[in-house]
C-alpha cells in the first residue's frame, strides 16, 4: 500500500510501503524528515508524531490510552488527528494514507 507524507511547505513523499509495517517504520526506512521514531515504537518518545489526513482519519481511527497519553508529550501542536505513526500499521485498505508532518520533533 501507498503512503503519502506530506511536509510543512506542502511537498509530497510518496512511498510505496508494506502491508504490516508501521507508518513510522516506513518513513525512517525511506528518510522521511520530520519523523524520528526514536524507541523504536514503543510508544514512548512522541517523536513519529503525524497529522492523519482528514480523509483517512475515521478508517485509521483514534489513539488508545498510552498513546493519549504519549500525544500530550509531543513537541508540537496536538490536534484531533494526532496519531503516533508507529502505530499506525499500513493495510491495503489504508492504500493512499496520507499523513502531515508536523513542524518540529525533539
Ligand atoms: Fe516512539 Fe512512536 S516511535 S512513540
Amino acid at each position: 500500500p501507498k503512503v503519502i507524507f506530506v511536509a510543512l511547505d506542502g511537498s509530497r513523499r510518496t512511498i510505496d510501503g508494506a502491508a504490516g509495517d508501521s507508518v513510522m517504520a516506513t518513513a525512517v526506512r525511506n528518510g522521511v524528515p520530520g519523523i524520528v521514531g526514536e524507541c523504536g515504537g514503543n510508544r514512548s518518545c512522541a517523536t513519529c508524531h503525524v497529522y492523519v489526513d482528514d480523509g483517512f482519519a475515521a478508517r485509521v481511527g483514534p489513539p488508545d490510552d498510552l498513546e493519549d497519553d504519549m500525544l500530550d508529550l509531543a513537541v508540537s501542536d496536538r490536534r484531533d488527528t494526532s496519531r503516533l505513526s508507529c502505530q499506525i500499521k499500513l493495510t491495503d485498505d489504508l492504500d493512499g494514507l496520507t499523513v502531515h508532518i508536523p513542524d518540529e520533533q525533539p
